[in-house]
């Protein structure tokens, strides 16, 4: 026997109940488990989105404030450096974001603070803003083992920028006392890309109100598929497996009993309820037939009493069933204590009769049986005594009985 075998024998001997539970808890986990997968994937790529977009308007404010700041300003920047519209721009979303999970920066591939420097992701996403136009980027990196949110929106540079970012002549001169002719700085020429404001943001703090999410579904889940499994249970237990129990147990009793008397109680008229008539229907009909049986059974008992010769009935291992007064007579014997007793001891010829008992098993018919023979019988002092003797068969039961009529010969 494989394994498989020996599990599916296994699996055949639970209970109904029980393999009605195994299947349907089965098939509603992998319902709820595929739900809430898809469920956890829809949170994901929605929160996903939300964060672009929040990263998208971060940006925009920050390259309105610039632009605001670079359009308006004329010398103030020279007294006050944070009044620079990159810096102030930055300040800004900076103070806008504490506290979130949001980390803004401004990056250039020819950056004027080393604090702008951008990192290798940066200066792929640069190297592509400046050599195609592009909106914006965005993409789900590893960094250090931690998955993150990368955003980038590039700053178009304008007229205003040119005033610092133009050519070093042109530049202001506290830029210039900073950064010295030649710097890569300069040069820029308006609709160039000057940098990129970059967001990032930590995906596991994100996802983090989403695996909550998974772990509460998973609960109510479980919880849903208890109550289903504990309700269907019942309601399978109560409306088809007690029923069919006690039809079962109605059967085994009847078969030990043989009191065909029992009736179950009729309850509805679906399938249950069919199969219950239709017990009641099956004993109604056992009843019926027993009485008839008993009844020409007595009929054939008195039939025999009155008759005037000696009659026995024997089945085919030769055992007296039914005797009549005359065959007592002859053979000496109460009815107690002929009855039980072999047909063959009583005859001298009786191994003849029994093989002719069996030859009409076998063949069908036998020379001794339907036809008057003349024997010996023996009483019960081992007298004998002649006789004419005819022998019926009757098969109306499952064995056959033989019935000897006996006539003394004087
Ligand atoms: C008043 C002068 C001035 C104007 C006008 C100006 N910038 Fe700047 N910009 C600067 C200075 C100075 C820095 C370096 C700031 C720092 O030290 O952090 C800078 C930094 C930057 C940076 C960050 C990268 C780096 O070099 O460190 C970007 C990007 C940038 N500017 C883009 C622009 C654009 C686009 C405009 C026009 C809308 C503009 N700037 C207008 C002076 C200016």
């Amino acid at each position: 026997m494989t394994d498989k075998d020996h599990a599916m024998s296994l699996f055949s001997r639970l209970s109904v109940n029980t393999k009605y539970n195994i299947i349907s808890s089965m098939l509603l986990m992998v319902l709820f488990m595929a739900l809430a997968y898809s469920n956890y994937r829809r949170e994901q790529s929605l929160i996903l989105k939300g964060t672009v977009d929040n990263a998208r308007s971060i940006s925009r404010q920050i390259i309105e404030t610039r632009d605001y700041l670079s359009k308006i300003e004329t010398s103030e920047p020279e007294h006050n450096e944070n009044l620079i519209p990159q810096v102030a721009a930055t300040r800004i979303a900076q103070q806008l974001t504490l506290g979130s999970k949001f980390y803004v920066r401004q990056v250039s591939l020819r950056y004027r603070n080393p604090d702008n420097r951008p990192d290798t992701f940066e200066t792929q996403q640069l190297t592509i803003f400046r050599d195609v136009k592009a909106a914006e980027t965005w993409q789900v990196t590893m960094d250090k083992g931690k998955k993150a949110l990368r955003y980038l929106f590039p700053m178009v540079s304008d007229e205003s920028c040119l005033k610092c970012h133009g050519s070093y002549d042109a530049a202001p001169e506290y830029i210039k006392r900073r950064f010295p002719r030649g710097h890569f700085s300069y040069g820029y020429k308006v609709g160039e890309v000057i940098g990129a404001v970059s967001v990032s943001v930590p995906m596991e703090g994100l996802y983090q109100q989403i695996g909550a999410n998974l772990k509460r579904d998973i609960l109510y889940d479980g919880l849903v598929l208890l109550v289903f499994i504990l309700v269907s249970g019942w309601i399978i237990r109560r409306t088809i497996l007690a029923p069919v129990k006690t039809v079962a147990s109605s059967i085994a009793a009847v078969a030990h009993s043989g009191n065909f008397s029992e009736r179950l109680e009729q309850r509805g008229e679906d399938e249950i309820g069919e199969l219950i008539s239709s017990f009641n229907e099956l004993m109604e009909e056992l009843d019926r037939k027993t009485v008839q049986r008993v009844e020409s059974e007595d009929r054939y008992r008195n039939f025999i009493e009155i008759a005037q010769s000696p009659i026995v009935t024997f089945m085919s291992d030769g055992k007296i069933v039914i005797s009549n007064q005359k065959a007592e007579k002859l053979f000496g014997l109460t009815k107690q204590e002929l009855l039980g007793q072999s047909m063959y001891d009583f005859m001298e010829q009786g191994e003849e009769l029994r093989r002719a008992v069996d030859e009409y098993f076998s063949a069908g018919s036998s020379d001794l049986i339907g036809t008057t023979t003349r024997q010996k019988v023996r009483d019960v002092c081992g007298r004998l005594f002649e006789v004419e003797m005819v022998i019926s068969v009757s098969q109306s039961n499952q064995s056959p009985m033989f019935s000897a009529i006996l006539r003394a010969v004087k």
